[in-house]
């Protein structure tokens, strides 16, 4: 029970690596709050939990709009008292080179991929502040160590993501709270099958894909959920500001 007494506020919680780690941080005994667009996939993910004897609480925000954030920390903040840990994980995965990608894609990106944390953060530093201390995590990916072709947009947020974990981290570093960032590889994940999808031929992108990576394979959702765990958690209790590679040697 490493999260024991902990409430955690996870985004994206409703497929991949958000629903495994609100899973996992559920088994650890923190309780929940479930954040996402997508009120059908949360709902299972908070059945799921509930059933199997955590607690969760689902809302249903999306993380670039301010009110639907202060909506989602208040609802936390009555339902447990509290909150201890942010994961900012919710992301989307714009393909395109510079010159390729519209303005409209481009904003939408930054909105959900950056802005979302400067909300979020924003609200709940001040908290942690008072309440003397607490743990942010944020969801970044190799990409941002290492650029890949055709996600230009993409890439420019996750260094973002990495940038501001950074800052937040120095600034908070005498508060007693942590800020960190996960940088995963490539990850088998609804959204990696929803890029796998737009290949003219799927199967044959995923081979390509999966030839790419050193160890043979992608990485999994619960593997990502580990990390998280490691980071939210007191083992942690000395790192902060790192960008934490999780990606089977791409970084290498
Ligand atoms: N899968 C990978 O290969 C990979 C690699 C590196 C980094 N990442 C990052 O990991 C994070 C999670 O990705 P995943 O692969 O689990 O993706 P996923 O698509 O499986 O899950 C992302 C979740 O975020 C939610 N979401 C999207 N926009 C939202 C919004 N505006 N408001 C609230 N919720 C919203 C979606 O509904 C979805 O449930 C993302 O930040 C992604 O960029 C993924």
């Amino acid at each position: 029970m490493k999260l024991e007494g902990k409430t955690a506020i996870i985004t994206g919680a409703a497929a991949g690596i958000g629903a495994a780690s609100a899973a996992l941080f559920a088994r650890e005994g923190a309780k929940i709050v479930a954040v996402d667009i997508d009120r059908e996939r949360l709902d299972q993910v908070s059945d799921q939990i509930q059933k199997a004897g955590g607690a969760c609480l689902a809302v249903t925000a999306d993380v670039s709009k301010r009110d639907h954030v202060q909506n989602a920390i208040r609802s936390a903040t009555e339902k447990f008292g509290r909150v201890d840990i942010l994961f900012n994980n919710a992301g989307i995965v714009p393909a395109g080179k510079v010159e390729t990608i519209s303005e409209e894609q481009w904003d939408r990106a930054m909105a959900i991929n950056v802005k979302s944390l400067y909300l979020f953060c924003h609200e709940v530093i001040p908290k942690f502040r008072a309440q003397g201390g607490g743990v942010i995590l944020n969801t970044a990916s190799a990409t941002a160590l290492r650029a890949v072709v055709d996600r230009a947009c993409y890439t420019a947020t996750k260094a973002a993501v990495v940038g501001l974990t950074k800052s937040m981290a120095l600034d908070c570093v005498r508060d007693n709270i942590r800020v960190n960032c996960l940088c995963p590889g490539t990850v088998d994940t609804p959204s990696l099958a929803q890029r796998l999808a737009a290949f003219p031929d799927p199967a044959e992108a995923r081979k390509n894909f999966i030839a790419r990576q050193p160890m043979g394979r992608f990485g999994t959702a619960e593997e990502i959920a580990q990390a998280a765990l490691y980071l939210v958690s007191p083992a942690s209790e000395f790192v902060t500001g790192v960008a934490f590679a999780i990606d089977g040697g791409l970084g290498i």
